[in-house]
């Protein structure tokens, strides 16, 4: 991280708004980018925390269709459904936009227009499928046909929800429009493209060789393969009646590609945001060169924001570039996929309003099972474990201690210290460091390892109580309690402090029983000259309240049935599908060799359009490995994947 620089652009992924949001992409982006926005307040640095609704593409369209609705009625809900339950789990962003707004139009227009001004896209006519009932084209999720791989008669153009499979409108069997039933044509139509094989040089040296030691491995190894198999060129422009228009002659009927459009949001959220405050103008947070900018986002988005969205900076002029894109991996839940379509989920405006007052424990669970390398899993046992023996056992139980104490020994002012031990220094030395050290993981974007070295630390509290038993020694030296509890309250101000990015309900919670005023960002780690800010003895405590509370198997079974029910409702729903072989023996089955295996890189085979070579290492040895799946699957699509290999295949 750069230290020097005068300010930092954090942007968080502009949700759709096609639906509510859910614990998958708050652990993916919200939770991390939240956490790293209070943190860098926190050491007084200046931020912007920029996001907003995502309300053009066909997610939208699709969703409107679905719900018998007009687009914007469907925007409409769900920003407001969205915005909500963010700030009701304090994800602290400076601004929550839209891409409906004017200024996004005009903003996203005009980027458009001075590249195209540049000469910067190429006119390229196309043939798209077309609806000759309902008079337009078909956008690839507009068309519905039978799957080629797996036989499933309602697969989309794009993908086979049955099998997985990418796919393109051209290989369905029978395609039919999505709108009207009919059967689509095929019919000319101009576009505009970008041609990103142009910007290959230039990426190849600014991502794999500047970023080859900052960029996560996950994030970098996928650019790689971008880069690797050649860019091309792509459309910016889409016939759809819904997103922002396209600003040149003749081009009625068509809108911007969703993807040019979109990240263009975070510039127009950071005008919006600047017209809302006195003095302050947006320029600075894209254009000056002393601006770091950060782009948090799911594995999902990996392309656009390291490869397209850098494309349109860069081509445009005139913006900074993003000086990381610190991406997540995926939350399962209960060992499945999350699925918005299939309810698969556990929604954030529902666990509001189902479990008030539990916002931390979710978020502190959630940054405790962060995918940052690898996909992970959310299960309620594990929430309910990881409130019951951390938050409740080590963090409430060390708090309550110390507050409760200090009234009960000092009439709740923090008491002078006498002399020092070693194992009082050993703690107060470990509270002038951690900010530092936790510090450190953060700006590493390391945020389950900053989670637990806080946690680690509230256990060193509760084992200082422990090791300094001061309910004995109070007894026969009073004087000596002084200096454990002036010790142990440093270590509830320390946690108060620390745990601030992580838990921020609970921060506001702690510094109330310290008796501090509320926090304003810059006074939750040090003072004016950098300093921990130690309680001084004689200051006045408040009584202690209940941090958090036990979670009892009852609540976590609810929600547990919950899923079950939705499980039924899928099964009773899934199309049945017929065994793909005949059955085997078991005898057959010894016979085979099969292993686990992780893709660690992946490449077209030259003149084959099916073919995909595959080095997969299997933890014993690294196979190469030809496989007949190029046309469902890219090669940065499956780099990272885990498959089963038939190890001993003749
Ligand atoms: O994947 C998504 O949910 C997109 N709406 C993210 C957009 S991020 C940015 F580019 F706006
Ligand atoms: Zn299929």
């Amino acid at each position: 991280m750069t230290q020097e620089a005068a300010r930092t652009t954090i942007t968080a992924a502009l949700p759709y708004t096609n639906g509510p949001v859910h614990i998958g992409h708050l652990a993916g982006v919200y939770v991390p980018a939240d956490i790293y926005a209070r943190y860098l307040r926190a050491k007084g640095q200046e931020v912007l925390f920029v996001c907003g609704s995502d309300e053009h593409g066909v997610a939208i369209t699709l969703r409107a269709a679905k719900e018998g609705v007009s687009p914007q009625q469907v925007v409409d809900k769900y920003h407001a459904m969205i915005g909500q339950s963010f700030e009701g789990l304090g994800i602290s962003f400076d601004i929550y936009s839209r891409t409906s707004k004017e200024v996004h139009h005009q903003t996203a227009a005009n980027f458009f227009k001075h590249m195209h001004a540049q000469g910067l896209f190429e006119e390229k006519e196309t043939e798209q499928y077309y609806d000759p009932e309902k008079e337009q084209f078909l956008a690839d999720r507009y068309i519905k046909g039978t799957c080629p791989v797996c036989g499933y008669e309602e697969a989309y153009g794009d993908q086979c929800e049955n099998c997985g499979s990418s796919l393109s409108p051209s290989e369905l069997k029978n395609p039919k429009s999505a709108i009207s039933g009919a059967a689509p044509v095929l019919r000319k139509t101009k576009h505009w493209f970008l041609p990103m094989q142009d910007y290959e040089p230039w990426l190849k040296e600014w991502i794999l060789e500047g970023h080859k030691d900052d960029w996560k491995a996950n994030v970098y190894g996928q650019c790689k393969s971008w880069l690797d198999n050649g860019l091309q060129p792509r459309a910016m422009t889409r016939d759809l009646d819904w997103g922002v228009k396209v600003p040149l002659e003749g081009a009625n009927g068509k809108v911007l590609y969703v993807w040019f459009d979109a990240p263009i949001g975070y510039i127009s959220a950071t005008k919006d945001w600047a017209a809302q405050q006195e003095g302050r103008q947006w320029e600075p947070w894209w254009q000056d060169n002393d601006t770091r900018l950060v782009h948090f986002i799911g594995k999902d988005n990996i392309v656009f924001h390291c490869i397209i969205f850098p494309i349109l900076l860069k081509g445009h002029g005139g913006y900074i570039l993003p000086e990381n894109v610190p991406a997540n991996e995926f939350l399962n839940l209960e060992g499945n996929k999350i699925s918005t379509s299939r309810n698969w989920a556990v929604w954030l405006h529902e666990y509001l309003q189902e479990l008030p007052g539990k916002e931390d424990v979710l978020r502190y669970v959630l940054t405790a099972n962060l995918p940052e390398t690898k996909d992970n899993d959310f299960t309620w046992k594990d929430y309910q474990t990881r409130n019951n023996s951390e938050l409740v056992a080590i963090l409430g139980n060390f708090v309550n201690r110390a507050i409760v104490l200090t009234h009960k020994y000092f009439e709740g002012k923090v008491p002078a210290p006498g002399i020092m031990q070693p194992v009082d220094e050993a703690v107060l030395k470990e509270t002038a460091e951690l900010p530092a050290r936790i510090g450190q993981s953060i700006e590493q974007y390391r945020f389950r390892e900053a989670l637990a070295l806080m946690m680690d630390y509230a256990r060193a509290g509760n084992k200082y109580l422990a090791d300094t038993e001061p309910w004995q020694v109070m007894k026969t030296r009073p004087e000596r309690v002084q200096t454990i509890m002036y010790t142990a309250l440093q270590v509830v101000n320390g946690l108060a402090g620390i745990c601030q990015p992580f838990l921020p309900f609970t921060a506001q919670k702690l510094r109330q029983m310290l008796g501090l005023p509320a926090n304003t960002w810059q006074n939750a780690w040090q003072d004016e000259s950098g300093q921990w800010r130690a309680l001084e003895p004689g200051h006045q405590l408040n009584k202690a309240t209940l941090l958090f509370e036990k979670i009892e198997d009852k609540l976590v079974e609810a929600q547990v049935s919950k899923l079950e029910a939705t499980k039924a409702a899928n099964q009773a729903e899934a199309p049945k599908v017929a065994p793909a072989k005949d059955e085997i023996a078991f005898d057959d089955f010894v016979k085979m060799d099969i292993r686990v295996g992780t893709i660690t890189a992946a490449h077209k085979v030259k003149k084959s359009k099916k073919l995909l070579q595959l080095t997969i290492e299997t933890g014993l040895d690294t196979r190469t490995v030809l496989s007949g799946i190029a046309q469902h699957y890219s090669p940065e699509q499956v780099v990272g994947q885990q498959v089963c290999l038939l190890a001993n295949l003749a």
